[in-house]
């Protein structure tokens, strides 16, 4: 058990790593919670500071997300939990990793939305489910410049996908249920965007830019 509460410890610690506001801080000598949209996220970073560094924050951010899911599998391979329960503890040290992104112990609790390190929570724990989403992400960025918009329309097709392969049976109930947890999170974490994506004041975010003949 003590086990268990140090992993769950770590993985909190490990998602409160504030990449966006340490990037921030690091590179430019800014607050990055301080310009744009004012989240400590990829989105936001790639908004104020540029391409490379929205991408290499997005990078780390999925990669807290996978690294704290498969903590699971580690205590699998050390027999302190059994074959069972890897899918219980890949989802409770994966949510409390997104939990420590959203609220960083290392940033006054004020961190980002989730998005990157859910989608590496994702991608430990269902591959092909989080590529489908990735590509709805693209997609709804992508034509609508809005990346909340492509973010909560991913998370809307993750329950929905999980859904869709629990009628051949393929899908664990508690994953199902996971699948609406994500879903709600990402729409609480969200609410700004959604009133200014009603009020049409949202700001866009073009991904690619087309050049006008
Ligand atoms: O991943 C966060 C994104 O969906 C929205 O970010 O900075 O536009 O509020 P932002």
């Amino acid at each position: 058990v003590l086990l268990i509460i140090a992993t769950t410890l770590l993985a909190y610690l490990l998602g409160s790593i504030p990449t966006a506001v340490w990037y921030g801080e690091g590179f430019f000598g800014l607050d990055i919670r301080k310009y744009g949209s004012g989240n400590a996220g990829a989105t936001n970073t790639f908004r104020v500071l540029g391409k490379r560094a929205g991408t290499v924050v997005m990078l780390i951010d999925v990669l807290k997300g996978y690294t704290a899911t498969i903590l699971s599998s580690l205590l699998w391979y050390f027999d302190v939990i059994g074959t069972h329960e890897i899918l219980t503890f890949k989802l409770v040290f994966g949510l409390v990793a997104v939990i420590g992104h959203c609220f960083p112990i290392w940033a006054d609790f004020k961190g980002g939305k989730g998005v990157a390190s859910l989608l590496g929570m994702v991608l430990a724990i269902h591959p092909e489910v989080a590529a489908v989403c990735i590509g709805i992400f693209l997609v709804v960025v992508i034509a609508s410049q809005y990346v909340s918009l492509g973010s909560m329309m991913a998370a809307l097709a993750f329950p929905v996908l999980l859904l869709l392969r629990a009628f051949g049976q393929k899908e664990h109930p508690l994953l199902i249920v996971f699948g609406v947890v994500v879903f709600l999170f990402v729409v609480l974490t969200h609410q700004k965007n959604i009133t200014r994506l009603l009020n049409g004041e949202e700001s866009r975010t073009r991904l690619i830019k087309f050049r006008k003949k």
